[in-house]
């Protein structure tokens, strides 16, 4: 079994501080998407592989229904007290995001991914993109942005092909906009691209 399937690879590299991913701070393309046309009238939110809940957060200042979700304890510690430092409620759940249970079924007006796709198993990924699904509400959006989109050999980080996803994530969802133009930080530049999708009610048309 790949060791990124496991809880205690993800909160050892916590444990050990070795987290190159971490931006501390919340992710610039996530801000502006919080107050896009695809994230209004929409309130129930949540963030797949939320790590120290950065994003979370941020959406949580900006009113929207948070519950973040991460397999690695200590990362949702750090997260919990970092909210409550900020004063804002986010429901942080511990948790396998494959192993969510049927209370979750159709029930998030936005998920979002950053990057949690390519820490994931890549033989995982249509499973991936199909619990998304399931977890959507009808009219939902999956808002993701995906890292690194160049070649690279093994992982985590694995390489992620945006054809692949492309396809898997529009198996059952809309693909409604797929773009480079986001604020990336400098070294991410050119290396990713937001996709938003929607689940047109309940069923692809
Ligand atoms: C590369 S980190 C990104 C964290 C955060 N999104 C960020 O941008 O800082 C990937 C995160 O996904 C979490 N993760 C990986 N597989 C998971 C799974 N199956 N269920 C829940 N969390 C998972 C890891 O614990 C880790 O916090």
């Amino acid at each position: 079994m790949n060791e990124v399937n496991k809880s205690e690879f993800w909160d050892n590299l916590y444990k050990i501080n070795s987290v190159g991913w971490d931006l501390k701070t919340p992710t610039p393309a996530f801000i502006d998407l919080l107050k896009s046309e695809y994230f209004a009238d929409k309130s129930k939110m949540l963030i797949t592989g939320c790590g120290y809940g950065y994003d979370a957060i941020a959406a949580a200042k900006n009113n929207f229904n948070v519950t973040a979700v991460d397999f690695s304890e200590t990362a949702i510690q750090f997260a919990q007290s970092l909210a409550k430092k900020e004063n804002v409620k986010i429901n942080f759940i511990v948790e396998d995001f494959f192993s969510l249970n049927d209370n979750h079924l159709n029930s998030y007006e936005i998920i979002f991914d950053y990057v949690t796709y390519c820490a994931i198993d890549p033989s995982r990924r249509k499973e991936y993109a199909d619990k998304i699904y399931q977890l959507l509400k009808p009219h939902g959006v999956f808002a993701i942005i995906l890292f690194p989109i160049e070649k690279r050999i093994g992982g985590p980080p694995f390489a992620v092909d945006v054809e692949e996803a492309a396809n898997l994530f529009s198996e059952k969802l809309e693909l409604v906009i797929s773009t480079s133009e986001i604020n990336s930080i400098k070294p991410r530049k050119g290396r990713e691209l937001l996709q938003i999708y929607k689940k047109t009610n309940g069923k692809k048309s």
